[in-house]
């Protein structure tokens, strides 16, 4: 199946009342576990790339070919969504340019009419091609990529002006964080993810820093309208434990298994176990 636009599979998640998976892609391993995994489970996968690991990979174009290619030549027939995850203006159109079908334009760090403004922007020229648009109102805590927030919960208000610019889902800080989540974390805000959901109305809704949320909060706010979660921290923290168990063992000593297709089979196999963990949670198995 052709990448899609992820307006349907989240607009089918909200009125089904699950989340899709959201998993961030590093290089081919993640990128074949994340597929293949949705595959099996017969999910609907956004496959995402943040702007450092799209830089990795050397840009958006071999991201783009390489995402392709395996949906061909894995016979993979579920939606799959190739999204830019926290893009810059520039980073957005680049994206959109070179092939993705969904983008998330992050100016969270503007003041909102400044946020507003380049939102329109990137709107107009996805929608121009059928691609997706996600914008975000208060910042996400934690780091990623160099961008520091507080974890400030959104205003209900603000998300509601952000909702009108036409973006096709929307995330919204919560008390939600990237990264591990530290002993005293406080939780999700459930009473500022219902008012914004009473602010903004149908729009689906979005839960960054979706490792290590525990399960009952998981599904409480898919109960409240959240129909995408963001995983990206528990799959390098399964891949690297399992490697490390591997060497640390010596059996990257043994044999040939310094091939890299043996020494990264163990983390390989972690992170397909991870997602499909994730799709078990969020309920969209069987959806696609
Ligand atoms: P985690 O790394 O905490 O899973 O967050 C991922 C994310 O929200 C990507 O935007």
């Amino acid at each position: 199946m052709a990448l899609v636009s992820a307006k349907e599979m989240l607009e089918n998640a909200r009125d089904g009342h699950y989340a899709v998976p959201a998993i961030n892609i590093n290089n081919l391993e993640w990128t074949k576990a994340v597929l293949s995994t949705a595959q099996a489970m017969n999910s609907p996968i956004m496959v995402a790339v943040s702007e450092g690991a799209g830089k990795y990979m050397t840009g958006y174009k071999t991201i783009v070919g390489m995402v392709k290619g395996m949906i061909e030549e894995l016979n993979i027939t579920v939606p799959v969504a190739l999204h830019l995850d926290h893009g810059s203006y520039e980073g957005a159109k680049a994206a959109l340019a070179a092939g993705f079908t969904s983008v998330m334009y992050d100016g969270s760090h503007l003041d909102l009419e400044a946020n507003l403004a380049q939102t329109r922007d990137i709107v107009a020229i996805a929608h121009a091609q059928g691609a997706s648009v996600e914008a975000e109102v208060g910042s996400i805590g934690g780091e990623e990529d160099g961008i520091i927030g507080s974890g400030e919960l959104a205003d209900p208000a603000e998300c509601k002006t952000m909702a009108d610019t036409g973006i096709d889902f929307l995330a919204a800080g919560i008390g939600n964080i990237h990264g591990k989540y530290p002993e005293n974390w406080a939780g999700l805000s459930f009473e500022t993810l219902e008012a914004i959901k009473a602010a903004t109305g149908n729009i689906p809704l979005v839960l960054h820093g979706g490792s290590g949320i525990d399960e009952a909060q998981i599904k409480k706010a898919i109960s409240l309208g959240v129909s995408k979660i963001n995983v990206n921290t528990e799959l390098q923290l399964v891949f690297a434990a399992a490697t490390r168990d591997f060497i640390i063992a010596g059996k990257d000593l043994e044999g040939k298994n310094y091939d890299p297709r043996k020494l990264l089979a163990p983390g390989y196999d972690a992170m397909v176990a991870t997602v499909k963990e994730k799709i078990e949670v969020f309920g969209s198995a069987n959806k696609a």
